[in-house]
């Protein structure tokens, strides 16, 4: 299907799912109220339900997780929403798919289940006539490494061609991950400073001071090198580091992007330190003897001539003292000193925070008020704020059913991320036991410290 044209139905497959209940309906019911999404909703799952249960499922989600419920866009998606209960096996359910489609000429199927179902859904929508003309979201985790999420792509492949596939990484859905592109490529002044004559590190840190949260068994089967850094941190890093596209279109921005991560060397076991949080074995659905990390710390390095020789460290971790993701790009001391105090304590660096807060701060040095020519660091603050405008499942959704895909990953830079991380998943090395509540191993500060060490994201003090 020819991008932007607008979807003319909905079809969401783990429509009784835990996703579906934190997240979709929530964003579902902004879409009907912004007028974005007028369209059937059909929701399919195997759970025995009638369309009423799935109401009710919906209105529960959005009370408890989605902001609070909307009478009338609740009522409204309501009247959109049907409901069809069956095997995602059985070509019955997907016969009765398409009688609820209709007249629909241009459906948006979204995937919102395991990774292993999505070849046979496919292959059942392509059987079943509900692939001409449509489009489809897949959520994440797009494969577990480079051949399976290959693997994946032929299989989607089969029924969907590629401008038609919508890979979410919720990440590039989020206000300050846009504004972290808008703001880099809406101003000139940046530019001559954004290269390696001027930048001598940048550190990416997403923290999060909660565990696993019931998601025990897919976080074992999972880690946090696939459940964050191979996608939603690369994807920063993508949107930090790419050459700006030529315009605002979808197939420019993404080929920026792919161009970089091409750019990207492949991690090698010294790159890389993996620790575990002390009482991670005993979460319910984490295997006995599980090495799967809660936490990974990441050395990457950029072959190209803007980036080249800047160390770019990544890190993410489950149970760290608070949640918080931040970027920081430090630039190069003053090759001087010029005034009669010690070398200023810090560097000058910009500051990106993704969250809690849409933050972008320069930190720079003033003269203190007084005789001596002394100074105290200081933030100029370009913006502060909480972002609650849109969630990123309602940006994502709402693009998908216009049929922009700028903001989901495509198959070239899936590819490259699982090429950077692939020889590093798994226990290349040991994954070092750490404290609940601190950030991570010592190991991490041993064999993967960043010049100056490394820098925990600002907190606003409320
Ligand atoms: C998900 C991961 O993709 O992103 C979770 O599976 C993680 O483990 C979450 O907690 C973080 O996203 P957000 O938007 O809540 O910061």
């Amino acid at each position: 299907m020819g991008n932007h044209i607008p979807a003319d139905a909905f079809v969401f497959f783990g429509a009784t799912g835990d996703l579906a209940h934190k997240k979709t309906f929530a964003a579902l019911q902004s879409l009907v109220r912004r007028g974005v999404l007028n369209v059937p909703i059909i929701g399919v799952a195997k759970s025995g339900w009638n369309l009423d249960q799935l109401k009710a499922r919906a209105r529960d989600g959005i009370e408890k997780f989605g902001g609070g419920v909307d009478e009338p866009a609740f009522t409204k998606m309501c009247q959109l929403l049907r409901y069809v209960d069956g095997d995602y096996a059985d070509p019955h359910t997907f016969a009765r798919v398409r009688t609820e489609l209709g007249s629909a000429a241009h459906p948006l199927h979204y995937l919102a289940i395991p990774p292993v179902l999505f070849g046979p859904v496919s292959a059942h929508l392509s059987s079943a006539g509900c692939v001409d003309g449509a489009r489809v979201i897949v959520e994440k985790p797009f494969g577990r490494d480079r051949a399976s999420a290959t693997a994946l792509n032929a299989l989607l492949h089969s029924a969907f061609e590629e401008s038609a596939v919508f890979r979410i990484d919720h990440y590039l859905g989020k206000e300050a991950v846009q504004n972290t592109l808008y703001f880099r490529f809406a101003n000139a002044f940046l530019e001559p400073l954004w290269n390696r004559q001027h930048v001598r590190q940048i550190q990416i840190t997403m923290a999060e001071s909660f565990g696993v949260e019931g998601r025990g068994k897919f976080y074992d089967e999972t880690g946090a090198l696939r459940d964050v850094i191979q996608n939603h941190l690369m994807q920063v890093l993508g949107f930090l580091c790419m050459e700006a596209p030529n315009w605002d279109d979808t197939e420019r921005t993404r080929d920026e992007q792919v161009k970089l991560f091409r750019a990207v060397r492949s991690l090698q076991p010294t790159d890389i330190v993996r620790g575990q949080f002390r009482g991670y074995l005993s979460e319910p659905g984490v295997a006995a003897k599980s090495t799967t990390e809660t936490f990974a710390a990441v050395r990457l390095h950029i072959d190209n001539w803007r980036w080249s020789g800047v160390p770019i460290y990544l890190r993410a971790g489950k149970h760290m003292p608070v949640s918080a993701t931040e970027v920081r790009v430090e630039f190069h001391r003053p090759p001087q000193v010029v005034f009669h105090e010690p070398l200023p304590p810090s560097h000058n660096f910009l500051r990106f925070q993704i969250n809690p807060r849409v933050e972008i701060g320069l930190n720079a040095q003033v003269k203190s008020d007084g005789e001596r020519m002394v100074g105290e660091q200081i933030e100029l603050l370009a913006i502060d704020q909480q972002s609650d405008e849109m969630t990123p499942y309602e940006r994502l959704i709402g693009d998908a059913l216009r049929g922009d895909g700028t903001l989901f990953a495509r198959q070239d830079s899936v590819d490259e991320c699982w090429r950077i991380v692939d020889g590093v998943l798994g226990s290349v090395v040991p994954a070092f036991e750490y404290a609940p509540g601190t950030w991570g191993p010592e190991a991490a500060n041993d064999r993967i410290l960043p010049d100056g060490g490394w820098h925990a994201p600002r907190i606003a003090q409320t």
